[in-house]
């Protein structure tokens, strides 16, 4: 294997310093520069398609950013017969090629990085430490299947055998992939999804989230533009009509989905029911992201670290923490620091450089965390509770809620909403029990100093991603593996070494020579 493909050697994009002057000033003209925003519409074999056209509304203030025209199912269906027709060519072009693809598409999303940043900022409302970071882990998702490409896909594998026979095992793409993506990631695992498919030598139709098509428009075009053919490549923009379209079409040889346990679910059961070949699904869904700290832990460390995986991002991450598991006997000192953090953290427009949390990703989501808070404040849970600013646009402020157990909280509540619930000396077991049977097992924080303590929660509970004295979010493609495991999905994670195998048929070849 190539020296930089797990090594040291490997390296992720540059950050920005944004304490540094001249840095920031760099990307703030580039923002400023950015230009408009493009429009969005289906396109197949990079034509662009009819359909219904919709205002695309900014979550920060209201106001209109472009617009998408939304594909039905008959335009699905058309987009998944051109990828079935686009496969055979794209998947015989050399890995090295497809590879060289994802590199140029990488360097072309970081002269672009202004604009990327400016439409993140606008459609999903990411804080500008958010976007740059999304914008890396787009431009790190090219680079690393590149490499992975190169590395398994190029040339096949020899095996050993006896004498007189020659094996080997040949990976190659599966044909038309359907990738659906989330709206809180929407370059980052949008593009994620549609490369390593596409590295892999299937040809892709991807659909956005509703909410976020201009960022998927745009990455499109990078990708077309970068030297993917447009016959291999083409885009879905809509609501369930379509995607439930493309799912149910005979020609999907795989789906990978990011997004609700439920979706997956509804995915899972429409390619069963299909006849025809069996369709492999890739999920990556939702988790009850719990952090366990114990008496021994650093509270500093444990406010700070909690703070940000509860609230950065509006707690719009699928690692995002949902529930502290605090021990008693430092429960009130902790609580006492994480609200006074809290109450430091700043609400509003994203695109000012000091603001900590931007708003929640339209008034849908905005509704169903209100309910939820107005539920926790009848039963009187609510211990403490953020200022909304009046700004226009679709705002939740950070609230923490008391649980009596860990049972008690049943669902995801995708925002800033942070629940507590206490356990006493000598019920670790009990609580490590608990948050087993949730389900759930995608990310996991553990606070302590006893070594014995961390290595029994780690032990015990298979979540996907467990993050020790530290926070729990912001995996880095190639450093930490993405994903999890029963409810919140099938793996393999995204950005390891793993995850293009699974867009791959894989042919074992032996030769009596
Ligand atoms: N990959 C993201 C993170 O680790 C979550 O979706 O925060």
């Amino acid at each position: 294997l190539p020296a930089d493909l797990y090594g040291p050697s490997r390296k992720n994009s540059a950050g920005t310093e944004l304490g540094h002057e001249e840095s920031l000033d760099a990307l703030l003209r580039e923002i400023a520069a950015a230009g408009a925003f493009p429009d969005a519409a289906p396109l197949i074999d990079g034509k662009p398609q009819p359909g219904s056209a919709r205002e695309v509304r900014s979550p920060i203030d209201g106001k209109p950013l472009g617009t998408v025209i939304e594909a039905d199912a008959a335009t699905a269906g058309r987009a998944m017969a051109a990828a079935a027709k686009g496969f055979r060519a794209w998947s015989e072009t050399p890995a090295r090629i497809r590879a060289a693809a994802l590199r140029k598409a990488a360097d072309l999303m970081e002269a672009r990085r202004g604009l990327l940043i400016a439409l993140l900022q606008a459609e999903a409302g990411k804080t500008i430490d958010d976007a740059i970071s999304e914008v890396r882990e787009a431009v790190d998702f090219c680079r690393y299947y590149a490499a992975q490409a190169e590395a398994h896909f190029a040339a096949p594998l020899s095996l050993p055998g006896p004498t007189g026979e020659e094996n080997r095992l040949v990976l190659r793409g599966r044909g038309a992939f359907v990738c659906i993506a989330p709206w809180n990631f929407p370059l980052a695992i949008f593009a994620g999804q549609v490369v390593a498919a596409l590295v892999a030598g299937n040809s892709v139709v991807a659909k956005p989230a509703p909410q976020t098509p201009l960022i998927a428009a745009l990455a499109i075009r990078i990708l077309h533009e970068a030297g993917v053919p447009v016959t291999a490549l083409h885009l879905v923009p809509g609501g369930t009509e379509p995607g439930a379209a493309l799912v149910a079409h005979p020609d999907v040889a795989g789906v990978a989905f990011t997004g609700s346990t439920a979706t997956a679910r509804g995915i899972n059961r429409a390619l069963a029911a299909k006849d025809g070949p069996i369709v492999p699904l890739i999920a990556e869904t939702g988790g009850l992201n719990a952090m366990i700290v114990d008496a021994t832990a650093l509270p500093e460390q444990v406010s700070d670290d909690v703070v940000m995986s509860a609230f950065r991002s509006a707690g719009q991450r699928c690692s995002a923490l949902r529930l502290l598991a605090v021990q008693d006997d430092v429960a009130d000192k902790m609580i006492e620091m994480i609200e006074g953090a809290t109450r430091e953290l700043k609400l509003g427009d994203p695109r000012l450089l000091d603001t900590h949390i931007g708003p929640v990703i339209d008034a849908a989501a905005r509704q169903r965390l209100d309910a939820h808070i107005a539920a926790m404040q009848a039963q009187g849970r609510v211990a403490w509770a953020g200022q909304t600013p009046d700004l226009g646009g679709t705002y939740v402020a950070p609230h923490i809620v008391r649980l009596d157990k860990v049972g008690d909280l049943a669902a995801e509540h995708f925002g800033p909403i942070l629940h507590v619930v206490r356990w006493k000396a000598g019920e670790l077991d009990k609580v490590i029990d608990a948050i087993d049977a949730t389900g759930y097992g995608l990310t996991l924080g553990v606070h302590s100093r006893i070594e014995a303590t961390v290595e029994r929660v780690v032990e015990r509970l298979s979540t996907g991603n467990v993050y020790v004295n530290r926070n729990i979010i912001g995996a880095v493609v190639g450093v930490q593996p993405f994903g999890g495991h029963g409810l919140s999905g099938t793996g393999p994670k995204a950005g390891g070494p793993h995850y293009l195998a699974r867009f791959a048929t894989e042919q074992t070849v032996t030769v009596n020579t």
